[in-house]
């Protein structure tokens, strides 16, 4: 038997004006982006900007439906976005923001797992990893090198 460990580094700024400018941009993009959730049911907000690799950025937000299953994420529907208008475009950054009907998030949000499962994809794909750029509502960013290093041992392709 051998014991193998996994682990995650990633950045922790203090606050969105620390960030490398481009960033910053991203993660403001998003929170504007916020406007434009539709979650009447859970009042949960959820935007994501992406960075592509052409310069232009793409934004999304979650779009819940009384069918609840049928909600789609923030993340999703901007990568979703990306690849209809921009086909083909590799992905430098997604920056991911929330707000909660509940509380004040002081703690960055993470994307739930179906997310990273298709950031994963995305990055496959591209053979180019994404910064994933996390903040809450207020306090310190959290910045990972790629969305892989948030989904270890995934399921990909190659095993089709
Ligand atoms: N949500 C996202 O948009 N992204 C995530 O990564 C987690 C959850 C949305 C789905 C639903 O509209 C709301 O947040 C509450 O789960």
């Amino acid at each position: 038997m051998k014991d193998r460990l996994i682990t995650l580094r990633y950045e922790v700024y203090d606050q969105p004006a620390d960030l490398d400018a481009k960033d910053a941009e991203l993660l403001e993009r998003a929170v504007e982006a916020l406007q434009h959730s539709y979650s009447p049911y859970s009042n949960f907000k959820v935007a994501a900007a992406l960075l592509l690799t052409n310069g232009e950025i793409i934004c999304g937000s979650n779009q819940e439906n009384a069918s609840y299953p049928l909600c789609l994420c923030a993340e999703r529907v901007a990568l979703s976005a990306a690849a209809a208008v921009h086909p083909g475009v590799s992905v430098d950054a997604i920056a991911i923001t929330a707000r909660s009907p509940s509380q004040v998030l002081k703690e960055p949000i993470s994307p739930c797992g179906a997310c990273r499962q298709v950031l994963v994809e995305t990055e496959a794909m591209h053979q180019q990893p994404m910064r994933v750029i996390l903040r809450g509502a207020e306090g310190k960013v959290f910045v990972i090198g790629s969305a892989a290093a948030l989904l270890p041992l995934s399921f990909d392709g190659r095993y089709l």
